[in-house]
This record gives structure tokens, C-alpha cells and sequence, in this order.
């Protein structure tokens, strides 16, 4: 039972009396700016594209079946599944306002081994989808460029992953004409390591600096947004409705298993928890408040994406743009290219900054080494998480493929969620006293339904993805047996107290 430990809510809640601990600084508006800044991004610049139109190697192998028009009910009905995860992230996270989010809430409710499946399965969510966001932005960036005629060698703007994966026999063949260091082609991805470093530079300086610039990245975000529509359903060709679901229910459930990396994000803001004022009543505004207006954003620009052109020709790395070039509007295409370069600055921005602090109190605990709990004296920032995982996302960026990487981050977020709605249920029943600022209510059905709609998404995932998630997961038991379990705090202060006294 070792394994189960739980931490008491009480110690949780003490952390933040500690020395390592942040400072309050963020307001609901703040929150809600967040919860956007982190959601809208790749998944509704990128992979709607694949999402509607679905995935098809060039053998004809069909990795996965589209949706079609019928994108917007894969949208609604994520809106639902996200909606009943998040109302039990809003209690958690009202009733233990932590630095750990997801992480920090298994370690009360279900245990520490919970906890650390947790922790490992948001590396998947934060830093991993954060090398496929950096990917894309790198893609979004150059094609921005070269509106100006300015291009980088194609060596340089696409990883040695991506091109030993890619299906466009242009890129397939960098691997044969790159520069060589002896035998190895030299083939990084420079705009997607640039783009973490600047932004891991911009969070080390603080975190009210880094909202500041989130919020600038917001507003740009839902203009262009707003842009696309506008010009879009003013062109609306009804026929393109029809077929409506051309794969069926087969094809809206794995449309919205590749299409819900578009909602990741919204329990980003709970890693926000203890920067937080009056985390209490704001923490539910954010994370609710942020899911409802992409939820109706995303339903729109779905239907004028697919409204627009039929939805085959939204295959494509960038469908929105792509849309608006096959409608004629070259200028209003390349500012939302521009839009996207900025969105998904904004989603980066977000994810790095909640890495950390999960990492952060992850090492607070001793699961991690606790060297890397340290805040900086003066900016009160996880600074050497900030860095380390600034690093590590980079040279992850450098290499990637972000095709890649969408359905190991999307299994890895869906798990997580699941995890979270089975922990308010087991909390109504271990600590019905605690008092809890946000209540779910009918908490049965929402969570027990909350989880199961998550488990039923990742089954829309392919096999490849299954088969990454469970070699994931192995390697991160080997690191808690090896380090966390031996490390923990909880752990050695309860063995100290049990210990029998030496006479
Ligand atoms: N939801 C975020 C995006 O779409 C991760 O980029």
C-alpha cells in the first residue's frame, strides 16, 4: 500500500507557505486569456485538416477515417467530454490551488504511483505536444517568409524525423542531399528551436510579463479568427455540406480523436493554481469560462472551413490558409498565416510555462531530484525547470515529426483527464468534510461518464499510438522505482515517524 500513499491536502496547501513557493499575480481575466493562449493553435490551424479529410499513406493504407462536414459534431461532442473533465478539474483545482494541477490532485485522491503516472503522462501533454506545436509554428513561419521572398535552405526548417517520415517525396529526399557531418545528414528544424528559446527566455523574466504578452497574442489570435469567418461564410457553398458524415460515426469519433488536441489546454491554467488571486472562485472561471468560448469558436470555423471548400482539400498542413488561397483571397490567407504564427506563440508560451511547475512540484515532493524545486530569489520563477525543460523542447523541436506527436500527446492528455474525473469522485468519498469551493454537482454521472468519454476518444487513436503510450509508460515506472520511490518525501517523513526510537 506503499504505493498509495496519499499527501494530505493540508501539506499540499502548505506548500505555498514554504520558501520554494510563487507569487499571486493572476486575475480571472488573466485566467481566461490563459485558457485561449493555450488552446487555440496547432489543432484548429493544423490538424482539423486531417481531422476532416483524414489520413491516408501514399501505399493507400488508411491510418484514419475523416469526418467530413460532420468536423463540427466531432467539435461539439469534444466540447461535451472536455466540459465534464474540466468541471472536475474546476473542483480540484478551486479546492487545492497547486503548482502540480492533474498531479498534485492524484497525489491526494488516488496515491503517489497515481500521481506519478499522472506527472509522467503530462510530459506527454505539456512538453511533447509543445515539440509538435513548434513544429508547426516553424511550418506556419517559413511560408510567412517567403510572402517577403525570404528563405531558409530546406535542410535547416525540417527535422531528420520529419523527413524520414514524410510522404512528399521533396522533403522524403533531404535525406539524401543535406549537408553530412560523416554519414549523418544534417537536417534541424532552426525557426522551431528558436521559437522555445525566446519563448523560454520571455518566461524566466517573470510570470506577470508573461501574461502581459499572452494577452497581446490572444487578441491577435481571435481577430484573425474572426477574419476567417467573416471572409469565409460570406463564401459558403451549401453543396459542400453534402455528404454530410461521408465515414460514418467511424469517422466523427477518430476525426475527434486527432481534432482534440485543439482542446488541450484548458486545464493548462490549474498549473497557474498558485500564482493565482482568490484561486477559490477564479480557478472555475478560467477553466470553464476558456472551454465555452473555444468550444463555440471552434464549431464555427469548422463550419465555414468545411462550408468553404470540399472537405478533401483541407488536407493540408495548413487548411485554413489553404481554404482561403482555393477561394481566391491570397491576402486575407496570408494574414491568417501570420494569425497562426501568432496563435501558436501563444499556445507555446502557455505549455512552457505550465511544464515546470508541474516538474516543479513534482521535485518539491522528492519524486524528482530536488534541486530543480529551487524558485528564483527575485523573479519567485521556477527558473531552473523554466530552462530545463526549455531545452529539452527544443532540441525535441530540432528533430520532430508533429504528426508524430499529436496522438502520443492527445493519449496522454485523454488519460490524464480520465484519471482526474475518477479522483473527484474517490475525494467526495475520503474527504467529504474538505471544503470545496466549486462543487460538482450530480457528481456521479459527471465523472464516472467524464471518464469513460475520454477512454472511448482514445480509442479513436491508431495502434501505433497505443503502442508509444505503453512504452511510455514502462519507462516512466523504471524512473519512479529507480528514483521517486526511494526519494519521496512523503515517503522518508512517514518512515522517520514509524521508525521504532533507538535506545
Ligand atoms: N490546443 C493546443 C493547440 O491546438 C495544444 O495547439
Amino acid at each position: 500500500m506503499k504505493l498509495f500513499a496519499r499527501k494530505p491536502i493540508a501539506d499540499l496547501l502548505a506548500d505555498e507557505l514554504g520558501p520554494n513557493s510563487l507569487r499571486r499575480a493572476l486575475g480571472p481575466g488573466d485566467l481566461i486569456m490563459l485558457a485561449i493562449g493555450a488552446v487555440i493553435g496547432a489543432g484548429i490551424f493544423s490538424s482539423i485538416g486531417t481531422a476532416a479529410a483524414g489520413e491516408i499513406l501514399p501505399s493507400g493504407v488508411v491510418v484514419r477515417y475523416g469526418a467530413g462536414p460532420a468536423l463540427v459534431v466531432s467539435f461539439l461532442l469534444l466540447g461535451v467530454v472536455c466540459g465534464l473533465a474540466a468541471l472536475c478539474y474546476a473542483e480540484l483545482a478551486a479546492m487545492i490551488p497547486q503548482a502540480g494541477s492533474a498531479y498534485a490532485y492524484s497525489y491526494a485522491t488516488l496515491g503517489e504511483l497515481v500521481a506519478w503516472i499522472i506527472g509522467w503522462d503530462l510530459i506527454l501533454e505539456y512538453a511533447v505536444g509543445n515539440v509538435a506545436v513548434a513544429v508547426a509554428w516553424s511550418g506556419y513561419f517559413v511560408s510567412f517568409l517567403s510572402a517577403f521572398n525570404i528563405h531558409f535552405p530546406d535542410y535547416l526548417t525540417h527535422g531528420y524525423r520529419s523527413a524520414l517520415l514524410s510522404s512528399d517525396p521533396a522533403v522524403h529526399s533531404l535525406l539524401q542531399t543535406a549537408p553530412r557531418i560523416g554519414n549523418i545528414p544534417i537536417l534541424i528544424n532552426l525557426p522551431a528551436f528558436g521559437i522555445v528559446m525566446a519563448i523560454t527566455w520571455l518566461l524566466l523574466r517573470g510570470v506577470k510579463e508573461s501574461a502581459r504578452a499572452n494577452n497581446i497574442m490572444v487578441v491577435i489570435k481571435l481577430l484573425v479568427l474572426g477574419l476567417f469567418v467573416v471572409v469565409g461564410a460570406l463564401h459558403i457553398d451549401t453543396s459542400n455540406y453534402v455528404p454530410f458524415a461521408p465515414n460514418g460515426w467511424r469517422g466523427i469519433h477518430q476525426g475527434a480523436a486527432i481534432v482534440f488536441f485543439a482542446y488541450i489546454g484548458f486545464d493548462a491554467i490549474s498549473t497557474a493554481a498558485e500564482e493565482t488571486k482568490n484561486p477559490q472562485r477564479n480557478m472555475p472561471i478560467g477553466i470553464l469560462g476558456g472551454l465555452a468560448i473555444c468550444t463555440v469558436i471552434y464549431v464555427i470555423v469548422g463550419a465555414v472551413a468545411t462550408g468553404m471548400v470540399p472537405y478533401q482539400q483541407l488536407r493540408s498542413a495548413d487548411p485554413l490558409a489553404r481554404a482561403l488561397t482555393l477561394g481566391g483571397f491570397t491576402t486575407v490567407s496570408w494574414i491568417v498565416s501570420l494569425g497562426a504564427v501568432v496563435s501558436l506563440s501563444a499556445v507555446l508560451l502557455v505549455f512552457q510555462y505550465g511544464q515546470p511547475r508541474i516538474f516543479f512540484a513534482m521535485a518539491r515532493d522528492g519524486l524528482l531530484p530536488r534541486w530543480a524545486a529551487k524558485v528564483h530569489p527575485k523573479t519567485r520563477v521556477p527558473h531552473i525547470t523554466t530552462l530545463i525543460t526549455g531545452i529539452a523542447v527544443a532540441v525535441g523541436a530540432l528533430l520532430a515529426d508533429e504528426n508524430e506527436i499529436y496522438d502520443l500527446t492527445n493519449i496522454g492528455t485523454l488519460s490524464a483527464f480520465a484519471i482526474v474525473c475518477v479522483g473527484v469522485l474517490a475525494l467526495r468519498y475520503l474527504e467529504p468534510e474538505r471544503p470545496r469551493p466549486f462543487r460538482v454537482k450530480f457528481v456521479w454521472p459527471v465523472t464516472i461518464l467524464g471518464a469513460a468519454a475520454c477512454i472511448y476518444t482514445m480509442f479513436g487513436l491508431p495502434v501505433r499510438a497505443w503502442e508509444r503510450f505503453g512504452i511510455w509508460l514502462v519507462i516512466g515506472m523504471f524512473i519512479y522505482f529507480l528514483y521517486g520511490f526511494r526519494n519521496s518525501t512523503l515517503r522518508i517523513a512517514r518512515n522517520a515517524t514509524s521508525a521504532p526510537e533507538k535506545v
